[in-house]
């Protein structure tokens, strides 16, 4: 597998440089980067609604850099446990906090510190405090019990991941059988060259590390899911310097992907 593992860097220094490119964005969301941010690009390139982005405040949409929209590829129902494995601002955690209800509940799991900071004050700001949870943490590592989530919501972040694998054996471990994956991430069309998969500006920029489209469902089997697929594209880096750096003939573009977890079959004798 190819595109899973950066070459000429170390797993704990990307990590630093990824960290330190999303604080940034946290601290300085107007700021001069390589992919879009905020609730225009969110409507414009992603589909999300109006009538959804008029009830997520500011501090979050502003810092929001998704790559596809997990809202459009199936329902949250009233009262469900749903994670966030890489939260941001809490664009998609205050949504789906909406989406659950007073009965439900939201995790929202991230690494970086500024911006647990936004999406929990962002919450308050909604008014949906009261059913959302920001924890500090690795998706590698997630501080979520085994089988206690309905459904794990992902934007623009296993791209980022050196051990795509480890990620998605993650995802499974905490998700109840019959649990849904409503994932959207980066992929390329063509394999990128070694020299842009070991610069760490482009693996922070969400493209270094996208996989080719057709080895998603192959990854998300390997870790046990079933009837993996990619539900939608986005042109989510048109206009943007990243798509310039790496030429456009790559494709880097964001898909939306479902799966689920099996549900378990016990035999009696
Ligand atoms: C591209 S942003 C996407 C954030 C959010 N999903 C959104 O749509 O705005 C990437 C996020 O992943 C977080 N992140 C990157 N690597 C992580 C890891 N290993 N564990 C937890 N969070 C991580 C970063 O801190 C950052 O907030």
């Amino acid at each position: 597998m190819a595109a899973t593992c950066p070459i000429n860097f170390d797993v704990e220094s990307l990590r630093a440089q990824v960290q330190a490119e999303y604080d940034r964005v946290a601290r300085e969301p107007h700021g001069d980067f390589h992919f879009h941010r905020g609730a225009d690009y969110a409507h414009e390139y992603l589909y999300y609604t109006r009538e959804d982005l008029n009830r997520v405040p500011t501090l979050a949409s502003d810092r929001f850099a998704g790559v596809g929209n997990p809202h459009r590829i199936g329902p949250l129902y009233p009262g469900e446990v749903v994670l966030d494995h890489a939260c941001g601002a809490g664009m998609d955690v205050i949504i789906a906090a909406h989406r659950v209800g007073p009965t439900g509940k939201v995790i929202g799991v991230d690494m970086t510190p500024t911006m647990r900071d936004c999406a929990l004050e962002a919450a308050r700001e909604a008014g949906v405090a009261g059913r959302v949870d920001v924890r500090a943490g690795f998706y590698e590592e997630l501080p979520v019990a085994d089988d206690s989530v309905d459904v794990v919501i992902s934007n623009g972040v296993i791209n980022l991941a050196p051990d795509k694998n480890r990620v998605f054996r993650e995802i499974h471990r905490v998700l109840r059988p019959g649990g849904r994956l409503l994932m959207a991430d980066v992929v390329v069309a063509r394999e990128l060259k070694l020299e842009a998969r070991s610069n760490p500006d482009i693996w922070a920029a969400c493209i270094g590390g996208a996989l080719p489209e057709w080895e998603l469902p192959e990854l998300a089997a390997a870790a046990g899911f079933r009837n993996g697929r990619v539900t939608e594209h986005f042109e989510c880096f048109r206009n943007t310097s990243a798509e310039r750096k790496v030429s456009k003939d790559l494709r880097v573009h964001g898909v939306n992907f479902f799966a689920n977890k099996q549900y378990e079959i016990y035999y009696s004798p």
